[in-house]
């Protein structure tokens, strides 16, 4: 029986690390051809050496989805390497908590740049293919503070909220063209994504909090892959998970 995952052409943002790379290793595992972008090209190089040192096929390229042309160029190279793109996963996110009064504007600005135009230039860059193909599947990673507001979080959860709200949006608007839509919005989950909080205080307290609940970025790889392994009649919308020990 078909997993509905062999074969399909994946281009993946945020692929050198974490959930980017959890999902690539999970979705080449189950015969996917796996295109992957960011900006540590060594690391996605190495993955993409060992993906296909297992039998897969993996394509790593350098880029950078603050640049509307490095993401056209990303997707531009899978379909004409591969023939197509099935499936558009926009994860490269960056989580610089820290209250708003402190001011880090240029944080705030970085946020806008990689967490919302970054999903703007991978939904704009895929949409033209898929939109000729009349299929194709777009996966946007949000997050639980794409519901939920905490203190110093304030403007990273306006990012995942923002990311969420234009999924629902491509969601009703790309019926003519018989695309699916997944929003993907884990809980904490261990990556490298603390690493980005440069207040020291917010980044003890939230890197003891992960490691207080955080659970394997396993866990996102197999929500990634239940919503692209439905039939192409079933659209799941959203996936919305937790480690079973985290309250907020
Ligand atoms: N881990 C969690 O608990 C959690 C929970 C909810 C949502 N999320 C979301 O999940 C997504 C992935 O994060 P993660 O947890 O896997 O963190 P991570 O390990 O830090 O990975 C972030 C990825 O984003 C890439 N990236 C950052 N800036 C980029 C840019 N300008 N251009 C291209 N790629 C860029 C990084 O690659 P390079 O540095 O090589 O470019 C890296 O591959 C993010 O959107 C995050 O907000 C994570």
């Amino acid at each position: 029986m078909s997993n509905n995952i062999k074969g399909k052409v994946v281009v993946i943002t945020g692929a050198s690390s974490g959930l980017g790379e959890a999902a690539a290793r999970l979705l080449s595992a189950e015969g996917a051809t796996v295109v992957l972008g960011a900006r540590r090209v060594e690391r996605l190089q190495k993955l993409a050496d060992e993906l296909t040192a297992k039998g897969g096929k993996a394509l790593a390229i350098a880029t950078d989805v603050t640049k509307r042309s490095d993401v056209k160029k990303l997707v531009d190279a899978a379909v004409q390497k591969f023939g197509r793109i099935d499936v558009m996963i926009n994860n490269a996110g960056l989580m610089p908590h820290s209250p708003l009064e402190r001011l880090k504007v240029d944080e705030w600005d970085r946020m806008v740049d990689v967490n919302i135009k970054g999903v703007l230039y991978g939904i704009a860059a895929a949409l033209e293919p898929m939109m000729r193909q009349k299929f194709g599947h777009i996966i946007n990673v949000s997050s639980v503070a794409g519901h939920k507001v905490t203190p110093a979080g304030a403007f990273y959860a306006a990012t995942k909220h923002a990311v969420r709200a234009l999924s629902e949006g491509l969601r009703q608007e790309i019926k003519p063209y018989n695309l699916r839509t997944t929003i993907i919005s884990p809980g904490a989950v261990a990556t490298e994504l603390p690493n980005s909080i440069t207040e020291p205080d917010i980044a003890e307290r939230i890197k003891q909090f992960y490691k207080d609940v955080a659970i394997s970025a396993d866990s996102f790889a197999r929500a990634v892959a239940f919503a692209i392994s439905q039939p192409e009649d079933v659209d799941i919308n959203e996936i919305l998970f937790r480690p079973t020990r985290q309250e907020l």
